[in-house]
C-alpha cells in the first residue's frame, strides 16, 4: 500500500505542489510564495482535482495573509480580498475551491493577531480532513462491490487530486486491498490524459493491474463482459444529485446504464453544493481550444478546424447508483436524499 502520494506540503514556510503537467515523465516539485503564483498554478493544472484544488487555495490564504499583514497590520484583513478574489477566479467548476475560501474567510473574521499561524493550522486541518475522508470514502465505497469484478474509471480522482488516496482510486484502492478487484480500466482522458499519465501511474505505484482505453473505448469493454462499476469522483455535486465531472463522464454513464453496469460517485461532502438545485446550474469550465487542437506544444488539427474544450459535463443524478461521501452513502440520489445526507 503506497499511501506516499501526497500532492501538496507546506515546507521552509512556503507552499510546494508536484507539477502534475509532466507527471510521470518528470517527477518536479514547484514552490509558491505568494497568492497570485498559487492561483496561475491551479488555472494552469500544476495542480488539479477538485479536493487538491481547495486545499491549495487554503495554503494561499495563508500566503495571502502573510503578504496583507506585512503592508499593514491594521488594515491586512482589506487587502487580502484582491488575493481572495484571485484565488476564487482560478477555474470555476470545482466547489471545493469556494468551500475552502469560505471556510478560510470564516477564519479570518476570528482573527486578531498575527494571521498566519491560526490560518496555516486551519489549513493544514482542511488538508488532513481531506485525507481522513477519504479513507472512510475508500471503506464505504469498497463494501458497496459485493463480487470480484474489473472497473472503469475516468480521469484522476487519486492521491494526486486530493489530499491524498483519492475518492474513486481511494474506493478501489480499498476494493483492491479486500481483494474485490480484478482490473482497473481507465480512460485516456483528452486533452489533459490526466487517465494515462496519472490514474495509470498511481494504479502501477501499487501493482494494481491498470488497462488504458481511448476515450470512447469502454461501451465496446462494457459490452464484452467483467465490469461491475464505473468509479468516479466528482467537481461540484448539485442538490438533487446530479454530478459535473470531467468531460466524457456523462457518456460513460450512459453506457453503464445501457449494458446493467453500476455508476458510483466518490466525493467528500466539501463537493456538494446544496445552493444549487439541479445540474443545469453548474457553472461548466471552458478552456482554450489549443488544449485540443495541440499535443505536446504541437499542432496536431486540421488548420481551420476549432475546438469546442468544455471540460466537465453533468451527469444525471437518475443515471448515478450510488454517491458516496465521508457521511455515508446515497444510493439512487434524489433532492431529498440529499437533504437528509447534509442534515439541513
Ligand atoms: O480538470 P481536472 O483535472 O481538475 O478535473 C478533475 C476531475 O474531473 C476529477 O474527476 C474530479 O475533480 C474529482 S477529483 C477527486
Amino acid at each position: 500500500m503506497n499511501d506516499a502520494i501526497i500532492p501538496i506540503k507546506w515546507e521552509n514556510d512556503q507552499l510546494q505542489l508536484i507539477d502534475q503537467r509532466v507527471l510521470p515523465q518528470e517527477y518536479n516539485w514547484l514552490s509558491y510564495n505568494d497568492a497570485p503564483s498559487v492561483a496561475q498554478a491551479i488555472t494552469d493544472m500544476v495542480v488539479r482535482g477538485a479536493p487538491a484544488i481547495g486545499i491549495t487555495a487554503a495554503f494561499g490564504v495563508v500566503l495571502a495573509a502573510r503578504a496583507a499583514y506585512e503592508q499593514s497590520v491594521s488594515d491586512w484583513k482589506n487587502i487580502i480580498k484582491k488575493d481572495m478574489d484571485l484565488l476564487a477566479a482560478s477555474r470555476p467548476t470545482a466547489v471545493n475551491l469556494f468551500w475552502a475560501l469560505e471556510r478560510m474567510g470564516l477564519c479570518i473574521h476570528t482573527i486578531d493577531t498575527n494571521p498566519v499561524p491560526v490560518l496555516l493550522s486551519e489549513a493544514q486541518k482542511i488538508h488532513e480532513e481531506d485525507i481522513q475522508a477519504n479513507k472512510t470514502m475508500g471503506d464505504l465505497g469498497a463494501s458497496l462491490l459485493k463480487d470480484k469484478c474489473s472497473v472503469i474509471t475516468h480521469c484522476n480522482a487519486g492521491a494526486l487530486a486530493t489530499g491524498g488516496y483519492g475518492t474513486a482510486l481511494g474506493v478501489i484502492r480499498s476494493a483492491w486491498r479486500e481483494g474485490k478487484i480484478e482490473r482497473v480500466y481507465a480512460d485516456e482522458t483528452r486533452p489533459w490524459l490526466q487517465g494515462s499519465r496519472l490514474t495509470a501511474w498511481e494504479m502501477v505505484q501499487e501493482n494494481i493491474p491498470v488497462t488504458l482505453l481511448c476515450d470512447g473505448a469502454s461501451a465496446h469493454r462494457m459490452k464484452q463482459g467483467g465490469i461491475g462499476w464505473v468509479i468516479v469522483g466528482s467537481d461540484r455535486i448539485a442538490g438533487n444529485g446530479d454530478v459535473a465531472n470531467k468531460i466524457g463522464t456523462y457518456h460513460l454513464a450512459i453506457a453503464a446504464k445501457y449494458h446493467g453496469v453500476k455508476v458510483m460517485v466518490a466525493a467528500p461532502t466539501s463537493t456538494i453544493d446544496m445552493s444549487i438545485k439541479s445540474g443545469v446550474d453548474i457553472p461548466i469550465e471552458q478552456r482554450g481550444a489549443d488544449e485540443i487542437l495541440s499535443l505536446g506544444g504541437k499542432r496536431i488539427a486540421a488548420e481551420g478546424a476549432e475546438a469546442w474544450n468544455q471540460a466537465f459535463d453533468v451527469t444525471p443524478a437518475n443515471l448515478v447508483d450510488a454517491i458516496v461521501t465521508e457521511k455515508g452513502v446515497v444510493e439512487h440520489p434524489t433532492a431529498e436524499k440529499m437533504v437528509r445526507l447534509m442534515g439541513q
